[in-house]
């Protein structure tokens, strides 16, 4: 029987993941299977000791769980516990392994597929929930010239700065604060709030966009995001969807299960819009 691995959300029925993990191992050769799993709203944590009792070895953990693995794991890597989320357990003699391979897969896509280097810029985050938790530590330590988080509940971006400077030993300048309070040009936009998920614009200014900036979208779709699309009538540069950072946060966990790092240029498709 080949290993089995899930990925565990709600709603799960449109994810990726089974694909992108499917194509990984058939390029390895490694003897694995991975389904898409729907866990109960309230029942998560029962579906994941149920899954490894049987014999699973590793699962991804996506919306609305992220935290409650957190919880459920007996170990964390670092980088899990500064997101205080993760996304990726794996069955270990001990017992479970929680690992945050989220911001890894961003920082690789800015900066390997999308040739961005983030150091030395200005950086703004839309959204302050689990998706932005994630990514901005391994932000920060990029060394940008500055990160500004803005979440629409201002007290929320403002509180998760805080909770993140325990674990930054400084630099760059950090702040948080409201959607509303946004001011001056950035180098690079990411959203991270779920708002393009139900397609609404975002509130933002005129000259959001500095010359040349990338707008990235953390989620994905058949089409381009609403996000995107409002980046591209901001005057952004160029605009990127989730998936390249979906393809690397599994590229990173399918090498902290198997120990083999598995090649995502093959699987990284049209997504990005230039604006000439
Ligand atoms: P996730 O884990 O995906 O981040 P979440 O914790 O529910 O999910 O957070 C969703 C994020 O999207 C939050 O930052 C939320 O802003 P609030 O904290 O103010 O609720 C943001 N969000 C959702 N819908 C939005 C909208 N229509 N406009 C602006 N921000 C929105």
């Amino acid at each position: 029987m080949p290993d089995l691995y899930a990925v565990f959300g709600n709603p799960i029925a449109h994810s990726r993941s089974p694909w992108i993990h499917a194509a990984f191992a058939e390029a390895l050769g490694e003897a694995m299977r991975y389904e898409a799993r729907q866990a109960p709203l309230e029942g998560f944590s029962a579906a994941a000791r149920a899954f490894f009792a049987a014999g699973g070895k590793g699962c991804n953990v996506t919306l609305p769980f992220k935290e409650e693995a957190f919880r459920l794991a007996d170990t964390l890597t670092a980088r899990a516990r500064a997101a205080g989320a993760a996304n990726t357990l794996k069955a270990e003699e001990g017992g479970l392994l929680g690992d945050n391979t989220d911001g890894a897969g961003l920082i690789r896509d800015l900066e390997s597929n999308l040739a961005f280097v983030i150091s030395g810029r200005r950086v703004l985050l839309l959204g302050a929930g689990g998706a932005a938790r994630g990514v901005i530590l391994p932000l920060l330590m990029r060394s940008p010239a500055s990160l500004v988080v803005a979440n629409r509940g201002a007290d929320k971006a403002a509180r998760l700065v805080e909770e993140i400077t325990a674990f930054y030993p400084g630099g760059a300048s950090f702040s948080g604060g409201g959607l509303d309070g946004i001011s001056g040009a950035f180098d690079l936009v990411i959203n991270a709030t779920s708002a393009s998920l139900a397609g609404e614009p975002l509130p933002l200014p005129q000259g959001v966009f500095a010359p040349g900036s990338l707008a990235y979208d953390m989620m994905y779709g058949e089409a381009e995001t609403s996000f995107l699309r409002q980046a591209r009538a901001l005057g952004a540069a160029r605009g990127a969807d989730g998936l390249g950072m979906l393809i690397e946060q599994a590229a990173e966990s399918f090498f902290l299960w198997r120990g083999r790092r598995p090649e995502t240029a093959p699987l990284l498709r049209a997504r990005i819009f230039r604006a000439d």
